[in-house]
């Protein structure tokens, strides 16, 4: 979900509005806005924010107000259950990101029955409020009274109806930033969706409570004393997040990977040539025993992608784990533990609960994000940028291409200081030179990509990608690629492995795509294609050049084989990309998900 707020300034109901749409990849299944001048406005929607934006007419406006665009956790995408939520007598406005875990017990211990309560977990917190402010409260310590009471993860917004010069903002495990501006100051979950209103933010840390008004920032801590913070200048340029003459964001993003494996070179590598990399984070590592990456979803896909070179480079056991099963079912830990966080947007919950607990347990970590002060940054004991430039479109395409090259800048520099003779050896600023030019090819086979699409995929409800090693984890990326906006339902399969029982579901015209980096295994993937073939599946071959057999329909441009993945993925996001298309769907918002889940 998404928040937004503005007081001081003229326009509330675009300055919102503009700030949605810039967040609406958080989630788009309902939105509402709050706007308070010379009257009061609160308008909802379910679907996307154009939905809303039809609805708010020239006369909807103010000098003050709040929005929300919602994913839904608790209660369907109804106008209903969109926020803003009100108090029973429409005093009180509020709207919130997250999951209040305790809302049952807190609804049970203080909410009579008859008030009447909807379907969503949110609407807990604006009728406590309300109840202590019935109890003699003011509103801004009825707020307190209340969030002293909520567990869970909340960004909240409160507007009381009958003070239009001031929002109340409090923040827990759930991203909120303050922005500041000239008479007027803003509030957002992502500096994103502000930019073009101020580039001056101030972080909010867990359990803080923000007093907003168009000439004051006064946070302060559970213990109500004030706290002093700076603000600081966001890097960020507001055109950095326009699509251009693209038709969507996908794929402006891939045809960006190119530039941003030159732009991850040019940052860590100095002017001699070395790579720059913390010192500090180095000599921990060295001293570690094993890395644990944790992830979600295509970064996690990411870490899988760089187990391969990085235990070549460096020596060291590298283990991948899903960050929701991982925290609560976690493994026995080796002596000397280092963990590696992979986040896109640094704030998704299920590895940031994850974060928690290993902090608690004493163990150093490292966030490899393209968020700089993003939750998990800041939480880990060091952070390393992935430097993609923002990335819009739900389904992730040059976030994890970038995850993969700063894994192997971290593994170079490791191996390097271990003075491991692959990494020595290793020339990999040179090796991403070529891997940019290589990706730069396989982007200019955009026509043949679309019309192997349009032969193999569009009409098909169900595909396979299969392939070995590396290969194999490229496919489980590319079989996500497609699930999440084409909704082909797609694995990613170990391509000896189908025959051990899911070979069952190879049917007449079933589209099977072999992904062949590896001369060894490419043999056995080859096999494995015709075991299929042979029941009736239209296979596909992407093929390294030099491994490439006469028939094979997409080759790659042969690269050093421990970053093949960077290369191989690319073919497999645009066959995404233009399955979605043919098939009708939206590509950048597919249905059900969101950007960046900061929910458990
Ligand atoms: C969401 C997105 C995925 C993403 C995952 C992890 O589910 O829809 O595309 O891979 O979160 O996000 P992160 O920001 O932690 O990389």
């Amino acid at each position: 979900c998404g928040i937004v707020g503005v007081v001081g300034k003229n326009d509330a109901t675009k300055i919102i509005l503009n700030g949605l749409k810039r967040l609406e990849y958080r989630g788009y299944d309902s939105a509402g806005i709050y706007v308070a001048g010379s009257s009061n406005h609160l308008v909802k929607s379910i679907g996307p924010i154009k939905n809303l934006e039809e609805k708010l007419t020239p006369s909807i406006n103010g000098t003050m107000g709040i929005g929300h665009t919602r994913w839904a956790t608790h209660g369907k995408p109804t106008e209903s259950n969109a926020h803003p939520h009100t108090s029973e007598n429409g005093e009180l406005i509020l709207v919130h990101n997250g999951v209040i875990e305790n809302y049952d017990a807190l609804r049970q211990s203080y909410l009579s029955e008859d008030i009447f309560y909807g379907q969503t977990d949110t609407e807990i917190a604006v009728h406590l409020v309300a109840l202590f402010k019935k109890q003699g409260l003011q509103t801004k310590a009825a707020f307190k009274k209340a969030l002293s009471l909520i567990e869970g993860s909340y960004a909240f917004a409160l507007v009381d109806t009958n003070d239009s010069e001031t929002i109340y903002v409090a923040k827990n495990k759930s991203p909120l930033l303050i922005g500041l501006g000239e008479n007027f100051n803003v509030l957002c979950s992502d500096a994103l969706a502000m930019l073009d209103q101020t580039s001056h933010f101030v972080e909010l840390m867990d359990g803080e409570m923000v007093t907003l008004t168009a000439t004051d920032a006064i946070i302060e801590n559970p213990a109500g004393e004030v706290i002093k913070r700076d603000y600081y200048v966001a890097e960020l340029d507001a055109s950095d997040i326009e699509k251009g003459t693209y038709p969507y964001y996908m794929l402006k993003e891939i045809d960006e990977q190119p530039v941003v494996m030159r732009k991850i070179v040019q940052k860590y590598q100095t002017i001699d040539g070395e790579i720059a990399i913390d010192q500090d984070l180095l000599t921990t590592l060295k001293s570690s025993d094993r890395v644990y990456i944790v992830a979600c979803g295509t970064s996690s896909h990411a870490g899988w992608a760089s187990k391969k070179f990085f235990e070549t480079l460096t020596h060291l056991p590298v283990e991948i784990h899903l960050s929701s099963e991982f925290g609560y079912n976690m493994p026995l830990l080796s002596k000397k533990p280092f963990f590696i966080y992979l986040s896109q947007s640094g704030e998704t919950a299920d590895s940031r609960q994850v974060l928690v607990k290993t902090n608690e347990l004493g163990h150093p970590s490292l966030t490899i994000t393209n968020v700089a002060g993003s939750t998990l940054s800041r939480e880990a004991t060091y952070t390393l940028l992935l430097h993609a430039g923002p990335e819009i479109a739900v389904a992730s395409t040059k976030a994890y291409t970038a995850q993969i090259a700063v894994m192997a800048v971290l593994a170079k520099a490791l191996g390097t200081e271990k003075g491991i003779a692959n990494a020595v050896e290793f020339d990999l600023f040179h090796e991403l030179g070529l891997i940019a030019t290589a990706m730069e090819t396989m982007i200019n086979e955009k026509e043949h990509l679309e019309e192997l699409t349009a032969n193999y995929l569009s009409a098909t409800r169900n595909a396979f990608y299969i392939g070995r090693g590396n290969d194999y984890y490229v496919s489980m990326e590319a079989a996500l690629k497609l699930k999440e906006i084409s909704y082909i339902q797609a694995e990613g399969f170990a391509a000896g492995e189908l025959k051990h029982g899911t070979i069952a579901l190879i049917e007449e015209g079933t589209p099977v795509i072999g992904i062949i980096t590896d001369a060894v295994t490419g043999q056995h993937t080859r096999g494995n294609l015709q075991e299929v073939k042979s029941r009736g599946a239209n296979t596909l071959v992407i093929s390294s050049e030099g491994l490439a057999k006469p028939d094979d329909q997409i080759l790659l441009p042969t690269v050093h084989p421990l970053l093949t993945s960077l290369l191989a993925v690319v073919p497999t996001q645009l066959i995404a990309y233009f399955a979605t298309l043919q098939r009708g769907y939206d590509v950048d918002k597919p249905r059900n998900l969101a950007k960046s889940v900061t929910v458990e």
